[in-house]
């Protein structure tokens, strides 16, 4: 078995072939003029791992360049963080189902497919083929041990996310919570958590996707008006679309922290231990 990787996810592929003890294929990826995509990969596998974390369109395309490379290999298609999953409904009339249909492409002619914390679960019955998702709650759990907090509150953005602050918080015996927002009025509303006082406590305000920064940044706002120590935001995937950081630090967050799902300066731990025990 030998593991290959998009250009997005190189420093994620080497550590799982690190994990594994495989070699990782040379590849190299330029553009055409015209903005077109070249992949080459010349060493051949009889089973080939390959992963690539989808952030971009072009993310795309060079999946579906390298499972044509492949194509007369076993195929294990690793996705990291999967862009489009969170349009997994459709919500208004004449939207795609986004998530349905990149799945079905990603899906076809692979034996396998793995997934990180995918947004939503359901959209693993699209890929059509054996696929599960794999999630990162023990690393993140060991990460947030690292901060040496005092007895930290996990705390989820909004009640459907809670499973994964439940998750991460039993790995430390913490305690969780998730939180609710109360429109005051109009233009008001109170963000806190459900059941649980921050004041005086170190919180950690942990979600799947940091995006823009927002929902952390108005959260962490809050929360230091009603009295938290301090408030350090983890996220598994760490999009950090423009602008998150200066959102995020301006609104007093002591540390930020993804994996390395997409890689980024703040990624701090990793998806190849837990990936390799499933490969
Ligand atoms: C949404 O459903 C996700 O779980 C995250 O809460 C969301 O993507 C965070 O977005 P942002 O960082 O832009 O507030």
């Amino acid at each position: 078995m030998k593991v290959v990787s998009t250009q997005r996810s190189q420093v994620l592929a080497g550590r799982l072939a690190t994990a594994l003890n495989i070699p990782v294929i040379d590849t190299r990826w330029q553009k055409f003029p015209d903005g077109e995509i070249y992949v080459r990969a010349e060493q051949p596998a009889e089973k080939v791992v390959i992963c690539g974390s989808i952030l971009t369109s072009d993310d795309l395309v060079e999946i579906l360049l390298l499972k044509d490379i492949y194509s007369e290999s076993d195929i294990t298609l690793v996705i990291p963080y999967m862009g489009y999953a969170r349009q997994d409904k459709q919500f208004n009339p004449g939207e795609p189902l986004s998530a349905r249909a990149i799945a079905r492409i990603l899906g076809a002619d692979v034996s396998r497919v793995y997934t990180v914390n995918i947004h939503e679960k359901s959209v693993l019955n699209h890929f059509h083929t054996e696929a599960a998702d794999v999630t990162l709650s023990s690393p993140a759990a060991e990460y947030i041990k690292t901060l040496s907090l005092d007895e930290p509150l996990i705390l989820s953005p909004d009640e459907g996310a809670l499973h994964l602050a439940e998750d991460v918080a039993g790995y430390g015996k913490w305690e969780s919570d998730y939180l609710q927002k109360t429109r005051l009025s109009g233009d008001k509303v109170r963000i806190e958590p459900k059941s649980v006082q921050v004041s005086g406590r170190d919180v950690v305000i942990l979600d799947d996707i940091i995006s823009t920064g927002g929902t952390q940044a108005t959260a962490a706002s809050m929360l230091y008006e009603q009295g938290a120590r301090s408030i350090h935001t983890v996220g598994i995937h760490g999009v950090l679309a423009s602008g998150a950081y200066t959102r995020l630090t301006s609104a007093g967050i002591a540390s930020i922290s993804c994996s390395d799902t997409i890689e980024r300066a703040c990624s701090t731990y990793s998806a190849a231990p837990v990936l390799a025990e499933y490969l």
